[in-house]
């Protein structure tokens, strides 16, 4: 049964994409069966696997507006064990046809049903706002995965972001957890990535990845030749943290289903936190206190 995880923050160019990719590719590599749902309609994460612009090609908007069955408009990625729903601008019709639709908050959802026992891991890349294709992800997915760029008011940020996600899952799906918080574009050099980093943790404790995504130029330069960064420079700093992020990923995986436990918070931060960080292994967290994005709020 596939762990669906929406890759999501309303601020752009946070890494999003960059993360869903190559994210994507390294779970691939671990032997993951794993799918890639571009659901941006900047087509980002569709062109940095490779695929040029091509009016012909169906995209989610055929599955989401059209019904057409998913497994139509999902291709393999040429890549071992990795596929790709792609997208293209039409998506941004979508967004707006979606808003008059029935059920338009689940649509998303009840396409990738048949998809779920295909795989082991579903990432949907959203786009930079909270619309109804973002809400259509959070609805479909088992948790959230927020890539924060260390910089000035980056907690303040992601604070507000986990609020709205705690309404939002209220709304429309109590059992999202929080995957985790991912620094990206670390640069250890300066103080203030330092001091970012040492604050997100210090609030957001277990919820942080201990995985860090570093600045490199490798990560910037691998989509422009349409391919993940592993594929492009295996021993650059950008490809062994996203092997390691997916490593983290499968681990954090097995804790939950292991014997009777679930991944717990491991002291450090706030009470709260653990709470989210669970929901997706016991039942109940998220909807009876908004589960851990309501826990930094109340220090
Ligand atoms: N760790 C990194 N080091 C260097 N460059 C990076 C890194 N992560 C992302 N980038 C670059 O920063 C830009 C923004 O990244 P990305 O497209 O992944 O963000 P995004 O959150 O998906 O953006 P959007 O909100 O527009 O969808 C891209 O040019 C990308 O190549
Ligand atoms: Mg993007």
């Amino acid at each position: 049964m596939a762990r669906v995880i929406a890759i999501a923050n309303q601020k752009g160019g946070v890494g999003k994409t960059t993360t869903a990719v190559n994210l994507g590719a390294s779970l691939a590599a671990s032997e993951q069966h794993t799918l890639i749902i571009d659901s941006d309609p900047q087509g980002n994460a569709t062109s940095a696997l490779g695929f040029a612009k091509d009016p012909a090609r169906r995209t989610l908007y055929q599955a989401l507006i059209l019904g057409e069955p998913i497994e139509r408009v999902t291709i393999d990625a040429q890549i071992d064990r990795l596929d790709l729903i792609p997208s293209d601008k039409n998506l941004v019709g979508a967004a707006v046809e979606l808003i008059s639709m029935e059920n338009r908050e689940y649509r998303l959802r009840e396409a990738i049903q048949p998809l779920r026992d295909k795989y082991e891991y579903i990432l949907i890349d959203c786009p930079p706002s909270l619309d109804i294709l973002t809400v259509n992800a959070l609805a479909a997915s088992d948790s959230i995965m927020v890539p924060v760029q260390c910089e000035f008011l980056a907690l303040e940020g992601v604070s507000e972001l986990l609020d709205t996600l705690a309404r939002l899952r209220r709304a429309i799906n109590p059992s999202l957890a929080i995957e985790g918080i991912l620094l990206t574009m670390y640069d250890d050099r300066t103080t203030l990535s330092k001091q970012v980093a040492a604050d997100l943790r210090s609030f957001f404790g277990a919820q942080v990845f201990e995985s860090v995504i570093p600045r490199n130029v490798r990560l910037a330069e691998a989509p422009s030749h349409g391919m993940p960064v592993m594929f492009y420079d295996i021993h650059s700093k950008g490809a062994e943290s996203y092997i390691q992020l997916a490593k983290e990923v499968i681990v954090n995986a097995q804790k939950r289903v292991g014997p009777g436990t679930e991944r717990t918070d491991q002291g450090s931060g706030t009470t709260g936190t653990s709470a989210a960080a669970a929901a997706a292994g016991s039942s109940g967290a998220g909807s009876s206190s908004d589960g851990g994005s309501a826990g930094p709020g109340t220090e």
